[in-house]
């Protein structure tokens, strides 16, 4: 029995929500290229749960589903205003919020298929409604209510900023929401699929997720990406800082996949967006510095960029504080996270790999007065 590090190239289930072969991202065999082409977000969500594209009416009604179900408890929003609001990041805010969410479900431990789609339901709602509600209290604001007549993008934006979006952003947010919705078994997908195989519910499910999603090798890769280009500044200093960082052998956040080794197909688009974006805003440079540290990290390291790196200056366009770039991860893989528990759910085994143990053998036990 041989361990093998970080589970690199096991196949730990089957799933048909995605799949990665040969370089190209399908959700359902649905080319992720054509989703973020065509798409609205909540198409994506019927796609992802359902397995299919819906019709009209079907379409209409999952609309109408989510934006009934947006508001979040007002306990939710009270014991927000209670956390260390100045000590937090907004990760561990949503974190914990959505665990509290649970609290305020009387169906939380219902496992029956009816019960798990009303909670799908509300969990996707409300995800960005959390993520708004906390950014704005933390600013000593009031959180915004939700609007019945936006769709899912335009909600997110307009109840961070209080005020109606335009359709560039709109349009721009939509995509992105499409491009990360879901990957595979990617680390806190798998994560929320072991939480629920021992038939714990969606609310730890996906609290365990957002958990895997936080960290820097995964989800918070995209702030600290912004983080870098804030840092490096202007054009002229990328070819310095970059190279001194490789010498260092500093990781370069957004950069390298566990699976795609030939260019992650997600970027492109981003990489498109940032471009339009940044030039609409007037602050081209953040697209600058970002082709140049991909042009050196590709030449010197043989990386290309992932999701995370151009979404950075994607999200800073749209005017959104860098350090909810990853909770925007999270509200668009509550989506994937959702199709793949229920998945989980509808064909369970439980998840109890084995270690290869490298330990000591055969120890005597010392009684403590004498060690
Ligand atoms: N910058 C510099 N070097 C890198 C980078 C990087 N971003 N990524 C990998 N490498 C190097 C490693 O240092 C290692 O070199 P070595 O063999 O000389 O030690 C080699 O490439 C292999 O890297 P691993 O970390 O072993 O590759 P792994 O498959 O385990 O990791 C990961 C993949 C975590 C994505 C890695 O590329 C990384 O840390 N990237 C930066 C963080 C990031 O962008 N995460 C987001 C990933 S996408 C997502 O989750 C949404």
């Amino acid at each position: 029995m041989s361990a093998t590090r970080g589970l690199e190239g096991v196949v730990a289930t089957t799933s048909s929500v995605s799949s990665i072969i040969d370089g190209v991202l399908t959700y359902h065999g649905f080319n992720i290229d054509d989703l973020a082409h065509y798409a609205s977000f909540e198409e994506v969500v019927f796609l992802l749960w359902n397995g299919r594209l819906p019709k009209e009416q079907e379409l209409k009604q999952l609309t109408e589903e989510l934006a009934s179900y947006a508001e979040v408890p007002q306990g939710v929003i009270e014991q927000m205003k209670m956390y260390p609001l100045d000590k937090i990041h907004p990760m561990a805010a949503l974190r914990t919020a959505i665990s509290i969410l649970g609290l305020y479900d009387p169906e939380a431990d219902d496992l029956s298929e009816a019960a798990n789609r009303r909670k799908a339901l509300k969990l996707q709602a409300q995800v960005q409604t959390v993520v708004t509600a906390f950014s704005r209290i933390r600013e000593g604001r009031e959180p915004v209510a939700p609007r019945k007549d936006l769709s899912f993008a335009a909600n997110f934006l307009y109840m961070l900023k209080g005020e109606e979006p335009d359709e560039i952003s709109v349009n721009a947010f939509n995509k992105a929401l499409v491009l990360h919705a879901d990957h595979e078994l990617n680390a806190s997908t798998f994560t929320g699929r072991v939480c629920v195989a021992t038939l714990s519910d969606i609310y730890s499910g996906v609290t365990a997720a957002i958990g895997a999603l936080k960290g820097p090798l995964h989800g918070g890769a995209n702030e600290r990406v912004m983080a870098m280009l804030m840092e490096i500044g202007e054009v002229n200093n990328v070819e310095p800082y970059i190279m001194n960082a490789l010498s260092n052998k500093v990781k370069i956040m957004g950069f390298g996949h566990r699976v795609y080794k030939d260019g992650d197909p997600r970027a492109k688009h981003l990489k498109e967006m940032s471009k339009k974006l940044t030039t609409i805003t007037g602050e081209p440079k953040w697209y600058e510095m970002s082709v140049k540290i991909n042009e050196i990290v590709t030449s010197e390291k043989g990386l290309l960029p992932n999701v995370d790196f151009y979404s950075a200056s994607v999200y800073h366009s749209l005017g959104i504080k860098h350090d909810l770039f990853t909770p925007i991860f999270a509200i668009s893989r509550m989506s994937g996270w959702i199709a793949h528990i229920l998945e989980q759910y509808s064909n369970n085994r439980l998840i109890r790999p084995r270690a290869e143990y490298v330990g000591p053998e055969k120890q005597e036990y010392i009684p403590i007065s004498k060690r």
